[in-house]
C-alpha cells in the first residue's frame, strides 16, 4: 500500500517534470528502430544531464529491451553516466607529459580537496572529478581543465585556489 502511494507520486512528479515528457518523445519516435538504444541513450543523458535508474528502467520498457541491456551500455561505453553531474567537470590529464611532471600528485591534492574519487560529485554539486587523456596542452604540464578553462603547470599547492575561484563564483552568482 505504502509502496503504490509512493509510485503513484513519483509518477505525479514525473508528470510535472517537462524532462520526462521530453523523454517520452524521445522513446516514443525511435521505438520499434533496431539500434534504437544508444541514441535514446544519448538524448535522454542531453535532457537529464545523466541517466538515473528510473530513466533507464522507462528506456528498457519503452523500447522493449532487458533492463540489463540498458545498464550494460551504460557502463560499456564512457560517455554515458549514471551518475548525477556537477556543475564543473575537472579533468586531471594523465597522459604520459602530465604523469611525468607530477600528474599524479595534482590527482591526489583534487580528491583530498573536493572529497571525492575519480568519476564521483562532490557533496554541493559542484565538482565532478575526470581522468582525461592527452588534451594536447603538454608544453603545460601537467594540466587541469575545469569546464572550459585550461590550468598548466599545476602543482598540488595550487589546487584549493584553483578551485576556490569556482566556489566564489558561485556564492557570488556570477558562474
Ligand atoms: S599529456 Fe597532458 S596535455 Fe598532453
Amino acid at each position: 500500500m505504502e509502496a503504490a502511494a509512493k509510485r503513484c507520486q513519483c509518477q505525479s512528479l514525473r508528470a510535472q517534470d517537462e524532462r520526462y515528457q521530453k523523454l517520452a518523445e524521445i522513446i516514443a519516435k525511435h521505438a520499434g528502430e533496431s539500434g534504437a538504444l544508444i541514441p535514446v541513450l544519448h538524448q535522454a543523458q542531453q535532457v537529464f544531464g545523466y541517466l538515473p535508474h528510473d530513466v533507464q528502467a522507462l528506456i528498457a520498457e519503452g523500447l522493449n529491451v532487458p533492463l540489463s541491456e540498458v545498464d550494460g551500455v551504460i557502463t560499456f561505453y564512457s560517455l554515458f553516466t549514471s551518475e548525477p553531474q556537477g556543475r564543473y567537470k575537472v579533468g586531471i590529464c594523465l597522459g604520459t607529459a602530465c604523469y611525468v611532471k607530477g600528474a599524479a600528485l595534482v590527482l591526489e591534492e583534487l580528491k583530498k580537496q573536493l572529497g571525492i574519487d575519480v568519476g564521483k560529485t562532490s557533496a554541493d554539486g559542484l565538482f565532478t572529478l575526470e581522468v582525461t587523456r592527452c588534451v594536447g596542452a603538454c608544453g603545460l604540464a601537467p594540466v587541469v581543465t575545469v569546464g572550459d578553462d585550461v590550468y598548466g603547470r599545476l602543482s598540488p599547492e595550487d589546487v584549493p585556489a584553483m578551485l576556490d575561484k569556482y566556489i566564489q563564483a558561485e556564492r557570488n552568482g556570477k558562474a
